[in-house]
């Protein structure tokens, strides 16, 4: 099956950016979220990104806006209708990743794929509340998603192989590298990247070194294109504590503990790039 429409749901920093790179590849895109007003701001930071792709002449502008003619906004689950694919992008919540599944598997066509773009939780266990397991996958892209060329293509138990092959076709077609991974606990990427990041944030606490020298030493000691603590700020630091809890409690393995001092800065809100202040001030 040729993917002509893809839902995204969820319109916040992965959701916008997969929905940006599927309407300028040429592919229909609804981009859902709870309500009309958070559809039409990720619908707005796409177009903001795409005129800084003009002005730098990345693209051309015709091609700007045919991608923008292609793109929808809705909100709630009654808007995903003509989708062949629909991925959701909803906070790295288990309970609300749950409930989101379930709500598409209600109103999404016969026989359209679900994909989860989680970055941790099992890809199994969200595909057992859905009537189609066989129709079910993790596709985990990286943030930013534009700039990153991997998604990892993550097959639950009960992924069939008709699915896996026609999102790694999409996927390809997204101008994308797909790599297969098998459902387990923060697949490839997040179980080996993540676990260095909260390092960090131990480094930091135990005050051995800055901020600032901590990152520079991870950039210029290893060629990093950032340092651990900025990148966390990129990821946001909730999404890090959350991945790293999953990580913890599935492989009850203490090497995955998250660090105290991540905790305290998610307490306070301190979120990273995407509330203004994580471990930098931005
Ligand atoms: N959105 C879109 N494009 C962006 C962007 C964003 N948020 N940030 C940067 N870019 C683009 C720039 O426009 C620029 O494009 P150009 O080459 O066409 O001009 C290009 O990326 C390079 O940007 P800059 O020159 O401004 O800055 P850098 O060279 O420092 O690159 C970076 C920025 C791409 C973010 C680079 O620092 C990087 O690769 N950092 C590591 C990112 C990373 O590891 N991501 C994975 C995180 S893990 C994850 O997402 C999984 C999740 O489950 C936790």
């Amino acid at each position: 099956m040729e993917v002509n429409t893809v839902a995204v749901v969820g319109a916040g920093t992965m959701g916008t950016g997969i929905a940006q790179v599927s309407c300028i590849t040429g592919i229909n895109v609804i981009l859902a979220d709870v309500t009309q007003a958070q559809a039409d701001l990720g619908a707005a930071k796409i177009a903001a990104n795409l005129d800084r792709l003009v002005a730098k002449q990345t693209i051309a502008s015709a091609d700007r806006d045919a991608a923008l003619q292609r793109l929808t906004r809705g909100s709630g689950f009654d808007s995903l209708g003509s989708a062949e694919i629909v991925i959701e992008a909803v906070p790295e919540d288990p309970a609300t990743k749950l409930r989101v599944v379930r709500e598409i598997d209600a109103v999404a066509p016969e026989g359209a794929i679900i994909a989860t773009n989680t970055s941790s939780i099992s890809v199994t266990k969200l595909a057992a509340v859905t009537s189609r397991p066989d129709r079910f996958i993790g596709l985990h892209f990286f943030n930013p998603v534009p700039v990153m060329a991997l998604v990892e293509v993550v097959r639950g138990l009960q992924t069939s192989d008709e699915t896996h092959d026609e999102v790694h076709r999409l996927i390809t077609r997204l101008g994308k590298t797909p790599i297969n991974v098998k459902n387990s606990p923060g697949f490839v990427v997040n179980r080996i990247l993540l676990p260095m990041l909260n390092e960090a944030f131990f480094v930091l606490a135990e005050g051995d070194a800055a901020a600032a020298d901590i990152d520079d030493a991870m950039k210029l000691g290893c060629r990093h294109p950032m340092g651990p603590l900025a990148l966390a700020d990129l990821i946001g630091l909730d999404v890090l504590l959350s991945v790293m809890r999953t990580l913890h409690e599935e492989f009850g393995d203490p090497k995955y503990r998250p660090a105290p001092a991540l905790g305290e800065l998610v307490a306070a809100g301190y979120l990273g790039r995407k509330s203004g202040r994580g471990v930098y001030r931005y």
